[in-house]
């Protein structure tokens, strides 16, 4: 059934306009000042969800910003869409889709119906399937073509069919099993795939050709790059089936690449790409931590579905995030938001953000195809700390433009040794606090006569230093990266963005954006490759980059 949407568009004007009022009140007040205001604000500014702990007392809003925010969630429909979304409603309107990634992970038993079809079953299944595969090949009772059993695995995909499964296998080091390594290839950049196998084996590799679609270009040109390369290695004809299996919505196409029936995992429309790693497209996170491991990596995302369905918004942490960022973008004027992972196996957690996040909300008309009149759509971006420190920190501190940051800090690392814990640990928390409170020009001034400099000089030099502060940023934490804890990371993302989705009033779910590019460029490759295509039919400039790639 198609989701009857509740948005009130006089509800939400109304609470526009009294957030446009609140943002001209607070935004001459620093956010130290809340702090003086409220002697308990670090108590009533932070909450534990899914064993992430969230302080959001560094925000740049008070209690009545929350009010206003949760007011706003309430007349967009909010909590319809999270209802609907999870009881499998067609919230996907202009695909015809239900939206039940959370379904993947989910322990409920119930049945939920998808187009006649009792989802949880072909759920289960898939997860039986996904367990008998990563124990024979685990086992070594899977055997490439010279009855030598698997030592690498070599996941060919892109988008959401590559950044979450690689950002999670990266960020459960600690938990890798027995002797599999794990590769990912997903550029149509011939180096990606030349790079990787390189160094590999092709009696002992097993390819997982990862696409919901069965026709992405990228994809599938590395699956027949991966294909010939297994046969000019070695590799037996008649025993490809040994070494390719497919995860993928459409069996009819994985089966004329030559991958046997049963060894194609299912995927299904009712999950998005990018919102795929809980799927068997997490096949890599389970190949490399174990099925055990994966289970807890759902657990974890489970685990935040239960808050994030159950909480009221003001104590709801993707409701919190997803509202906050709706402040400092529609109200305070940031440009984009920055997520700052402090640990180092986290470093790619932003690129699988950027398309969770980008790839849903970066569109420009509402749920009936109205163009908006407020931005949407965060511009997602980071990398781990402290590395960041050392590339763009200087811009968060002193740029003209500010950006929301978060940090995420596990407390206790897998690898503790001496101080390195604790220094990374200080170094999140002086970021954030050094992003809120600064430093004037009088600290600046001071500082600069202690260290000895003539008045002169420390006047010209401390406009140079001084840092405006009052930027808002969250922590959170966790007591460990773990399975579970990831998923819980992840799944807050994920909800983050129904939230702010549900707020801008536009589906989240399509990705009609990405079509055109992909026409395009089927028109122009066959000109690029045939030296006497006409080039009559292109702009200038493409012609002449044309000629440009010709004559090379
Ligand atoms: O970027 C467009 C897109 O369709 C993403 O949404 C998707 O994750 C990616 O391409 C790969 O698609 P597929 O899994 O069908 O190969």
């Amino acid at each position: 059934m198609a989701y009857p949407h509740h948005f009130d568009h006089a509800a939400v004007q109304t609470c526009w306009q009294r957030l446009q009022e609140h943002a001209e009140q607070i935004s001459p007040q620093t956010i130290l000042s809340f702090f003086a205001a409220d002697a308990q604000r670090f108590e009533h500014f932070s909450m534990e969800a899914a064993g992430l702990f969230l302080d959001y007392s560094k925000a740049k809003a008070q209690a009545q910003t929350l009010t206003l925010l949760a007011q706003l969630a309430d007349a967009a429909g909010l909590r319809d869409l999270i209802t609907a979304t999870f009881a499998g409603e067609v919230i996907n309107h202009t695909e015809g889709r239900a939206v039940l990634h959370t379904a993947l992970r989910s322990s409920e038993q119930s049945p939920l119906w998808v187009e006649g079809v009792n989802i949880r079953d072909e759920i289960q299944s898939t997860l039986m399937q996904m367990d008998a595969f990563v124990q024979s090949v685990h086992s070594g009772q899977w055997k490439g073509y010279s009855d030598q059993a698997i030592t690498d695995i070599v996941s060919i995909g892109i988008g959401g069919s590559y950044l979450g499964p690689r950002v999670a296998v990266e960020a459960l080091r600690p938990y890798w099993t027995g002797h599999l390594r794990c590769h990912f290839v997903s550029n149509i950049d011939g180096s990606d795939i030349a790079y990787t196998l390189e160094a590999l084996n092709p009696a002992t590799t097993l390819f997982i050709i990862q696409s919901k679609s069965f026709k992405t270009q990228e994809t599938l040109t590395n699956a027949e790059t991966a294909k010939a390369w297994y046969l000019e290695n070695g590799g037996k004809a008649d025993q490809v089936a040994r070494h390719f299996v497919a995860v993928s919505s459409n069996v009819e196409l994985a089966r004329r690449f030559g991958i046997a029936a049963e060894n194609i995992f299912p995927m299904w429309d009712w999950v998005g790409g990018r919102y795929s790693l809980w799927s068997a497209i997490g096949l890599p996170i389970a190949l490399q931590v174990g099925m055990p491991g994966f289970r807890a990596l759902l657990k974890g995302a489970d685990a935040m579905d239960q808050h994030f369905k159950t909480a009221p918004f003001e104590k709801n942490m993707p409701a919190i995030l997803g509202l906050l960022g709706i402040w400092y973008q529609n109200f305070l004027g940031a440009g984009s938001c920055v997520v700052l992972p402090y640990d180092q196996t986290l470093e790619n957690l932003a690129a699988h953000l950027q398309q969770v996040d980008m790839e849903s909300n970066g569109k420009q008309v509402d749920r009936q195809g109205h163009s908006l009149t407020v931005d949407s759509g965060a511009i997602v971006w980071g990398g781990a700390g402290t590395n960041g420190q050392h590339a763009y920190h200087q811009l968060l501190h002193q740029g003209t433009r500010w950006a929301p940051a978060d940090f995420i800090l596990p407390l206790r690392s897998h690898r503790e040794r001496g101080r390195h814990h604790a220094m990374l640990a200080s170094n999140c928390l002086a970021q954030s606090q050094a992003l809120m409170c600064g430093k004037t020009l009088e600290q600046a001034t001071t500082e600069l006569l202690k260290a000895g400099l003539s008045q002169d000089a420390a006047e010209q030099l401390a406009p140079h230093k001084v840092i405006p502060g009052n930027r808002p940023s969250h922590m959170l934490l966790m007591e460990q990266l773990t399975p579970e804890t990831l998923g819980a990371l992840i799944a807050l993302y994920e909800h983050k963005v129904m939230v702010q989705g549900a707020i801008w009033n536009l589906n989240s779910y399509d990705q009609w954006g990405v079509e055109l590019g992909k026409q395009l460029c089927d028109s122009i490759l066959p000109v690029l490759e045939n030296p006497e295509a006409d080039l009559s039919g292109l702009d200038p400039s493409t012609a002449g980059l044309v000629q440009k790639f010709r004559a090379r």
